[in-house]
């Protein structure tokens, strides 16, 4: 199946104003000097991730960490396990988690706190979008885009069974087409 169906939600232009902004923001909220670390929540937050760390001035490394909730679908389910964790040394560091979507905040809430024992400076969230009544455990998000409906969203690294991520623009899939 095409996209034809889907409905444009938030064009890429649109999308790299929303990152500048977060860059901007980030930028401002750590002091000169004192190391940031970016980990992308694979895969989704990937091409997020690689976009702010571009608008970002100040130095930074990066990682990447995955997490996957039991269960597929479009759904996440309760249990977080974690795929691939992080690799560099984030003792001292200020940790920054880049997430493309926050949903029910299981996932993020489980790695933060996984994260807590590991002597990090900080440890803060940006998200690009927000599905802020959906949540069920308690994630605040530090540095965000824009809040969304409870609408299922694909394009811009965000899937559908595995599809569509490569979309420039996010766009909404309607309900009678998800089923
Ligand atoms: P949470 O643990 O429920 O917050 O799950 C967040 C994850 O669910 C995101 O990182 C996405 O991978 C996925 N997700 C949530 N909403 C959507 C959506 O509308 N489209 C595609 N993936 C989504
Ligand atoms: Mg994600």
């Amino acid at each position: 199946m095409t996209h034809d169906s889907f409905k444009l939600f938030l064009a890429s232009q649109k999308i790299e104003e929303m990152v500048k902004k977060i860059a901007i923001q980030v930028d401002d909220a750590y002091p000169p000097n004192e190391p940031l670390v970016c980990v992308a929540v694979l895969k989704g937050a990937w091409i997020f991730h690689a976009d702010l760390v571009r608008a970002i001035k100040r130095p930074v490394t990066i990682d990447f960490i995955r997490a996957a909730s039991y269960g597929a679908g479009s759904r996440s389910s309760g249990t977080v396990r974690i795929l691939k964790d992080v690799e560099v040394e984030l003792r001292d560091k200020h940790v920054l988690l880049v997430e493309e979507i926050v949903d029910s905040g299981r996932t993020l809430s489980f790695i933060k706190s996984r994260l807590a024992n590991s002597d990090a400076r900080s440890v803060k969230i940006a998200a690009l979008l927000d599905k802020k009544e959906r949540r069920e455990v308690e994630c605040e998000v530090d540095f965000l885009g824009t809040e969304v409906p409870n609408e299922f969203l694909v394009g811009y690294g965000l899937d559908w069974n595995e599809n569509y991520r490569n979309l420039a623009d996010i766009y909404s899939v309607p309900g009678e087409v998800l089923k």
